[in-house]
């Protein structure tokens, strides 16, 4: 579907700054057809033929809508728009005339010229119209609260007339809250309560003010309630500030552990500043949400916290009796173990550091890799190299993943740089012969490179070793350890992974790992390959 500007652009000769304020009067208006209980059709000339095209359209929350059917994008000319033609040419407010029927449902229309101020604060020309059209299939004699809301519409709809509303917007704020039906409070001059809707009434009454609303002075009652007689409230100053004409932020305030969220605005139909309208909304329960989610959030971090030391209690266990058991077979299996048990308290410890689900987990690399490399360091020295980013990776794809490397890691050390006296290196393939043979040895050097593609994680395990034992069932043969690695690769992350000899000799481990939506974007500002 087109948007606003998509239709104005093509449609129009409007100018962006007009453009703009359209969209400014989209963005507020559910507030005037709302009070006026009736739709509002955003309607823009067409350029130089007398029709004119619908930009946007509103339907009231407060009242049946007078069109089932979407109006967007409708260019309508000759009787039916007579009315726009009016409002656009006379530039005042048109209301007269009869009923219209739509089907079977009545309407009466009412059209509104949409100024847009000029720099130096002169009302400009019209660059659009507004449309009220209300429902009249259900009306009936209008209750105290419904004429409050239709004085109150009539002000704001000569505001747009005029080119004062909407007010300007504040950087960052919503526009969506309060709305009508969440409390409406009327202001005059003096800053004293003319009407306030019910729920308005609930709402002050949960912060503690109990007695009616109508004739109170509600700047004065905003720093009453917010138990700041002297300084004055941000509530109350926003008040005031609307009452001088001015747009003042959205206000929140707190009192006996309720919060109440509020809108001030000026009320100055032709200019004449005649008082203001509050709109407020009892927000308690969002905020008491908020802040039970902050406390959840420092509990999970507490209890990543705890896991990772329950896990580095059951590593130094293990670690204990390995040292105790002399068969040397038993040993190396408890150290693996250790090793294991500690690679995941690694991503707990990570976890427990950060305040979402997600770990940054190039660090852990890292220190896995670091941690494999120190099992050979007495018999041979084996490089450890990253090449390329693993972004940031949610918690449950980390757990895994640390584990499936850990084990690749100390495969490539363990197998593919065997200690000399375990046994004599295989020479190199007869058919992979290396540039480097016969000048000097290659330095052995694991590398584990990660890079993301649609949305994918490729990592890779290299090492320039001695490669994988011939006859060596790559599908399916190995121990423990690459029992657990396909386990994990294929069940929990949901990937593949192939084991292959390396191009120049060695070991290559080739892991493809899907991505959850929302993970992929989310890399750090470090550089991966393409
Ligand atoms: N990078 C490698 N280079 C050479 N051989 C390897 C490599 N990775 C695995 N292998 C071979 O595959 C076999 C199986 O590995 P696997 O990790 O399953 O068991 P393991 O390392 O022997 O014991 P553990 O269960 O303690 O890990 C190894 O014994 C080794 O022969
Ligand atoms: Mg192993």
């Amino acid at each position: 579907m087109s948007t606003l500007r998509d239709l104005a652009e093509e449609h129009t000769a409007l100018r962006p700054a007009d453009i703009d304020h359209l969209h400014r009067i989209a963005g507020d208006w559910q507030l005037l057809s709302d009070l006026s209980f009736a739709d509002l059709l955003l309607w823009v000339p067409v350029d130089g033929d007398g029709t004119f095209l619908c930009v946007a359209q509103v339907r009231p929350t407060t009242a049946p809508t007078a069109y089932l059917d979407d109006q967007v994008g409708r260019i309508v000319g000759g009787a039916e728009v007579a009315h726009l033609e009016v409002a656009h040419r006379q530039g005042r407010i048109w209301r007269e005339g009869d009923p219209v029927w739509y089907g079977d449902v009545p309407a009466r229309h009412e059209a509104i010229p949409v100024r847009l101020r000029t720099g130096d604060g002169e009302a400009g020309e019209v660059i659009a119209v507004v449309g009220r059209d209300t429902n009249l299939s259900t009306a009936r004699t209008p209750s105290q609260l419904e004429l409050n809301y239709l004085t109150t519409a009539d002000d704001l709809a000569q505001m747009i007339a005029d080119g004062t509303f909407p007010p300007p917007r504040h950087p960052g704020e919503t526009t969506s809250a309060p709305r009508v039906g969440d409390g409406l409070v009327r202001l005059d001059a003096n800053g004293k309560v003319t009407y306030a809707s019910p729920n308005a009434q609930s709402a002050y009454r949960r912060l503690g003010y109990a007695s009616h609303l109508v004739g109170e002075d509600l700047a004065k009652l905003h720093r009453r309630l917010a138990g700041d007689p002297l300084e004055g409230t941000d509530a109350g100053n926003a008040v005031l500030a609307a009452l001088r004409g001015e747009a003042p932020p959205r206000r929140e305030i707190d009192a006996r552990g309720a919060t109440m969220l509020t809108r001030a605005l000026p009320l100055m139909p032709a200019g004449v500043p005649i008082g203001a309208l509050v709109l407020v909304r009892d927000i308690t329960e969002v905020r008491r949400r908020d802040r039970a989610l902050i406390t959840k959030d420092a509990t999970i971090r507490e209890i990543h916290h705890r896991v990772k030391n329950n896990l580095q209690t059951v590593a130094a266990l293990l670690r204990l009796q390995a040292r105790r058991v002399a068969m040397p077979e038993a040993r190396v299996a408890l150290e693996e173990s250790v090793r294991r048990v500690a690679s995941i308290a690694l991503v707990h410890e990570t976890l427990s550091l950060s305040s979402d689900e997600a770990v940054e987990f190039d660090g852990i690399v890292d220190r896995v890799a670091s941690a494999a490399t120190e099992v050979a360091a007495t018999e041979v020295s084996v490089g450890m190299r990253r090449r390329g980013t693993f972004g940031i990776l949610p918690a449950e794809i980390a757990t895994s993943l640390v584990m499936v490397l850990n084990e690749l890691l100390l495969n490539a050390v363990e197998h593919g740089f065997p200690p000399a006296d375990e046994e004599a290196p295989a020479p190199p393939p007869v058919d992979a012969p290396r540039p480097e043979a016969g000048i000097s040895a290659p330095r052995p050097e694991v590398v584990v490179t990660a890079h993301r593609a649609r949305k994918q994680l490729h990592v890779t395990v290299t090492d320039n070793g001695r490669g994988l034992p011939e006859q060596f069932d790559a599908e399916r043969g190995g121990n423990l350890g690459l029992q657990i690695v396909r386990a994990l690769v294929t069940g929990e992350l949901r990937g593949t992974i192939e084991l292959r000899n390396g191009a120049d000799g060695g070991t290559e481990a080739a892991i493809v790992v899907p991505l959850a939506r929302g993970t992929t974007d989310r890399l750090t500002g470090r550089a991966g390959p393409p």
